[in-house]
């Protein structure tokens, strides 16, 4: 089976592009595209060699001129998969449905908890006690979309943001190179119901309590 070709959206920092490319998937990366010309990941792709392009949204007049322009460029390296990783932008229904199957995204919550900005601070400030990543395939709906792994992590007491944030941030650099790679290896498919089915992935029999109790 030939190697698939992945674009990567980005939108700064490229923390989650750096985990991708340290997992050595087989896996082409055709381009790292980002909204935002000062993007770190820019810098983290064109070090590895890899092609960095650059479509400013405020270059254009509305959403759908800039999603336009986005899909004439990711066309240009003509992607199996299209990985969102830390991209800011939301897409229009026409862009995702373009991508059907073929987007993902990686979200700091457990989905369908907390969609949107600021996950961290607002599962501190709801007391939850287990939070997470998720990642979906995309859908026209923001941060819902047929899930296909997810890792949770406790929070513990006296977690600031950042701490809960860094927690979080460990698990999306394994769960986010692992979904790309079945999405590879020809191992993700949606059954009737709309959920994502992974051929050959094996099921933890534990819960995570959080907190436990004392042994
Ligand atoms: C990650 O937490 C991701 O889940 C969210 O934005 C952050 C991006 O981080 N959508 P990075 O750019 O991958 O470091």
């Amino acid at each position: 089976m030939a190697d698939k070709t992945l674009v990567i959206l980005i939108s700064g920092r490229g923390s989650n592009l750096e985990a991708i490319l340290a997992a050595r998937l087989p896996a082409r990366i055709g381009a790292v595209i980002s909204n935002n010309p000062g993007a770190r990941g820019l810098a983290i792709a064109r070090s590895r060699g890899i092609t960095a392009a650059v479509v400013d949204h405020r270059a254009y007049p509305d959403r759908a001129a800039f999603d336009a322009a986005l899909a004439a460029e990711i066309a240009l390296y003509r992607p199996d998969l299209v990985a969102l990783a830390g991209f800011t932008r939301i897409l229009t229904d026409g862009f995702v449905g373009r991508y059907r199957g073929r987007l993902l995204n990686v979200h700091p919550s457990l989905l369908p908890a907390f969609p949107g900005l600021d996950t961290h601070r607002r599962a501190l400030e709801a007391g939850v006690r287990i939070h997470g990543c998720t990642v979906h395939f995309v859908t026209p709906a923001v941060d819902s979309g047929p899930i296909v792994v997810q890792a949770a992590v406790p929070v513990l007491p006296g977690d600031t943001g950042k701490a809960l944030a860094n927690r979080v941030l460990r698990e999306e650099h394994r769960i986010y190179p692992q979904a790309i790679r079945w999405f590879c290896e020809g191992r993700l498919r949606l059954d009737a119901g709309g959920r994502v089915v992974v051929k050959a992935a094996r099921s933890p029999k534990t819960a995570l309590l959080s907190p436990a109790a004392e042994r």
